[in-house]
């Protein structure tokens, strides 16, 4: 039969050959995940030396808004107070975060620690670095003769509220218009074993 006749019969016609149709492979979409880059740094605790005086006021503007940070002078009132001390983290040779605390002389056996400021640098939170701060100067309240200690806190400051609630420390009271641009704060309390 040649190409251009018309078959009579189905059976006439050629056989083609069935063969396979390739269906194309479906990808798996790519799943964009968020990859937290750690580059393990050490990080250092050591005690507040005279020479960290300005970077603690630079961090502690890093930390918090204009009506909050401490001016200079607040921040040496701060650092003069009786049973005052400052704990400062560093990573290579930069002060990073701190903690400035003291300890409040009260009658025998309800000596109370203050918890004025503790700053984390924003890159380097979230590693543990302002847990460490907190357990060094609870440890050291402690061995001062500390019973309990008291901190305050902006109510909407709700990371800290989150470390310090986790950490044991209970909202006491609120007290209004606590800061300079009039937000309020809570004044939170542990008690220490
Ligand atoms: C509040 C503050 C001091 C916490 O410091 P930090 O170094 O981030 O604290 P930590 O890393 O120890 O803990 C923070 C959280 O990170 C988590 N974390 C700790 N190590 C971690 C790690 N390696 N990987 C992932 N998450 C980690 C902790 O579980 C913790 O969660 P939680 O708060 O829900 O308990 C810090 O956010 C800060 O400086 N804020 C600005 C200033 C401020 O508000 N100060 C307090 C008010 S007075």
């Amino acid at each position: 039969m040649s190409s251009n006749e018309v078959p009579n019969d189905l059976n006439d016609l050629p056989k083609v050959q069935k063969t396979e149709v390739q269906k194309p492979k479906l990808q798996k979409p790519k799943v964009q995940r968020k990859v937290r880059l750690e580059v393990r740094i050490e990080v250092r605790l050591r005690d507040f030396h005279q020479r960290d005086f300005s970077r603690l006021c630079e961090i502690d503007r890093l930390c918090y808004s204009e009506a909050i940070a401490y001016t200079p002078e607040e921040m040496a009132l701060g650092l003069v107070q009786p049973g005052a001390f400052a704990l400062v983290a560093e990573a290579g040779e930069q002060v990073i975060a701190f903690v400035l605390a003291y300890r409040k002389k009260r009658s025998l056996g309800n000596s109370v620690g203050h918890i004025v400021t503790i700053d984390v640098v924003e890159e380097f939170r979230a590693r543990g670095i302002g847990h460490r701060l907190m357990e060094s100067a609870e440890q050291r309240l402690r061995q001062n003769g500390a019973r309990r200690i008291i901190l305050e806190v902006e109510t909407e400051n709700g990371p800290a509220l989150r470390f310090y609630k986790r950490r044991g420390y209970a909202i006491q009271r609120l007290l209004s218009s606590y800061y300079a641009d009039g937000s309020d704060a809570y004044l939170m309390e542990k008690a220490l074993t």
